[in-house]
């Protein structure tokens, strides 16, 4: 019998410092719950921009940056601060001219939600060609744009509306932007999978560690599990299957974004649950969990700490964390504001700790 080698399934695992290429963090009191877990793990985070109202202007932008740096611990002495970067939200009327702006404040991406698509997404795009100046603009200024790759189209099924938004939305938008750096985000298809795996290095995808996780089975189990809920929603094997081997096959196209995404638990578990699953708590250790399952720790550093900053241009991480195989359970809520907020796997043991 062969054993697994050492690399694959090791007790310790030293990476680079991660960044988290896909985070929601709110505002106003929920930031100083959900910024120390983030920080504690990740040297950066691309921070999503469905404020209510949204962030659509560089200054506002500017603003809520400070606010998220001014939520984070003090790094420890010889430590770099945990960087926010930040994005603005894509609208019909998005002015051109305000990426020049975005550019100049440090802003690395527009964020496309179709209006309609998920939570805080009613001011989103209505018709990609009514921003097609904008991402001119982006595609000439280098920002990239972070793509909720479903359609909205209520006819459409709900666990169809990934792959039906790449045949119509993604392969027309790839052919007029050919030099537009574009990241599929959160996807949970194999379709997903397999048409970034096809569509040159322009284009890449950040992938979930509940996407990796888990399957639609689990929203299901037992009753309706709420915590489970988010978009796009979980599917079937296959693509958790497909996931897990794009993820852990090495490619550059493929890195780390959690989609952590804080509700008070009160409105998930409710008659109209909100989307989003909170994961900040333990990130790191549930992509472990993932990637130990796949035999393929040796694959994580690359996923979670190298291919993001390379793909953004930006410089990789100096420090490093280590990741030990030990048994632990996270706590089953925290406080967010006033509220209660339930993370996932939240009560249950995990097979690795940061340490
Ligand atoms: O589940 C989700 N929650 N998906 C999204 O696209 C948005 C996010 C949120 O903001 O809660
Ligand atoms: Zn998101």
């Amino acid at each position: 019998m062969t054993q697994p080698s050492d690399s694959r399934s090791p007790s310790s695992l030293t990476l680079i410092r991660p960044d988290d290429w896909h985070l929601h963090v709110r505002d106003g009191e929920a930031l100083k719950t959900v910024v120390p877990h983030t920080a504690a793990q990740f040297g950066r985070a691309v921070i999503m921009p469905n404020l209510r109202p949204p962030v659509t202007t560089a200054e506002q932008a500017v603003a809520y940056r400070k606010r998220i740096f001014s939520a984070a611990p003090k790094p420890f002495a010889g430590q770099k601060p945990f960087e926010p970067l930040m994005t603005l939200y894509l609208t019909d009327n998005l002015p051109a001219n305000e990426i020049k702006r975005a550019k100049d404040a440090r802003v690395v991406a527009v964020k496309l939600y179709p209006a309609g698509a998920t939570t805080n997404s009613d001011a989103g795009v209505t018709d990609l060609r009514k921003t097609y100046k904008t991402l001119e603009a982006m595609q000439r200024e280098g920002l990239l744009l972070l793509v909720h790759g479903e359609v909205t189209s209520s006819e459409i099924d709900l666990f169809d509306r990934e792959a039906v938004f790449i045949d119509t939305q993604l392969i027309p938008l790839r052919r007029d932007f050919p030099e537009l750096k574009i990241v599929f985000e959160h996807i949970t298809t194999r379709e997903a999978a397999q048409y970034v795996q096809s569509a040159g290095n322009f284009t890449a995808a950040t992938i979930t560690a509940h996407h990796l996780l888990y399957n639609r089975n689990a929203i299901f189990s037992g009753g309706i599990r709420p915590h489970y809920y988010c978009l796009p929603v979980l599917k079937r094997e296959i693509h958790r299957e497909a996931l897990v081997a794009a993820a852990t096959s090495g490619s550059p196209q493929f890195f780390l974004g959690t989609d952590s995404a804080p509700h008070a638990a009160h409105l998930k578990e409710h008659a109209s649950g909100c989307a989003g699953c909170y994961t900040a708590h333990a990130a790191i250790e549930l992509y472990a969990q993932a990637f130990d399952a796949a035999g393929a720790m040796d694959k994580l550093e690359g996923f979670a700490s190298l291919f993001g900053p390379d793909f953004y241009q930006l410089p990789r991480n100096e420090s490093t964390i280590t990741l030990r195989r030990e048994s632990w359970t996270p706590p089953e809520s925290y406080a967010l504001g006033d509220a209660v907020l339930k993370p996932l796997a939240g009560g249950e043991v995990l097979q690795w700790r940061m340490v």
